[in-house]
């Protein structure tokens, strides 16, 4: 298993101010010692990347997008490419995340963005997530299809460039109290590994770093880590104040 951990800052509109998010990552730059050894990826709105991946620069940390055109060719208002968010410094891209699910985007388009994603150099961060728990383990199935679907034509050559974030929609958006446990979490883990060997090469699909996302807080960031048997963590509301975000990275240090 892939042992380096990755935390992921989904700021969604949080942060609004180019002069916030450099306050932000200028203070984030400064406490860098205290989150060694953790790959750490800042994902802000599309007009705040260019300000911050010029604060990242000669930085370890990553800038991330929240999202990705699946078209490539320009006559497309609106839409930002894969290619253009490379050009900004963006290095990740977060594909599929329920929010944007919510709003229309459906497997077909999933799968779409995340091959545009990988095949331009990013690394696809693809999110899934049942809606709500099936005590009859429902959920299970309905996490099997969401990746059998995204992943239906994967280039596995850039197998290296996908990690999955396990974001259950019930736990987003609240907090530490209300988000998934840890023990449950090591299952569900365990499960979207062994999902992933149906469709990337067994070695592969090992290696691919899975994420937990949904109130991830100060409160409950080292067991979820300990227990939940991920590599890092997607990170929303919390992400948006770098104190919070620092005691999360600090508790993903090996
Ligand atoms: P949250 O969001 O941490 O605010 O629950 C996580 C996400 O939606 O990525």
């Amino acid at each position: 298993m892939n042992k380096r951990r990755l935390v992921i800052a989904n700021w969604k509109m949080y942060v609004e101010r180019p002069e916030d998010a450099k306050r932000f990552i200028a203070s984030l730059k400064r406490r860098s010692r205290l989150f060694s050894g953790v790959d750490v990826v800042v994902a802000p709105s599309y007009p705040l990347i260019t300000p911050v991946a010029a604060a990242l620069k000669s930085s370890q940390i990553k800038v991330g997008a929240q999202t990705v055109s699946a078209h490539e060719e320009a006559p497309r208002t609106g839409e930002v490419s894969a290619a253009i968010l490379k050009a900004c410094g963006v290095t990740y891209a977060i594909v599929g995340h329920s929010e944007r699910r919510a709003m229309g985007e459906n497997d077909e388009l999933v799968a779409a963005k995340l091959e545009r994603a990988v095949n331009a150099g990013l690394t696809a961060v693809l999110c899934v997530g049942e809606v709500e728990r099936d005590p009859a383990g429902g959920h299970f199935t309905f996490i099997a299809s969401q990746i059998a679907s995204a992943l239906k034509n994967f280039p596995k050559v850039h197998a290296k460039r996908l990690v999955v974030a396990y974001e259950p929609v019930w736990a987003i958006g609240k907090s530490a109290a209300d988000a998934m446990k840890g023990t449950e979490l090591r299952e569900m883990s365990i499960f979207i590994k062994k999902t992933l060997t149906d469709a990337l090469e067994r070695e592969a699909a090992m290696r691919v770093p899975i994420l937990y996302g949904g109130s991830v807080e100060p409160d409950n960031a080292r067991s979820l880590i300990a227990e939940g048997d991920v590599s890092g963590f997607l990170v929303g509301h919390a992400s948006a104040q770098v104190e919070t975000f620092v005691e999360i990275l600090k508790a993903c240090r090996n």
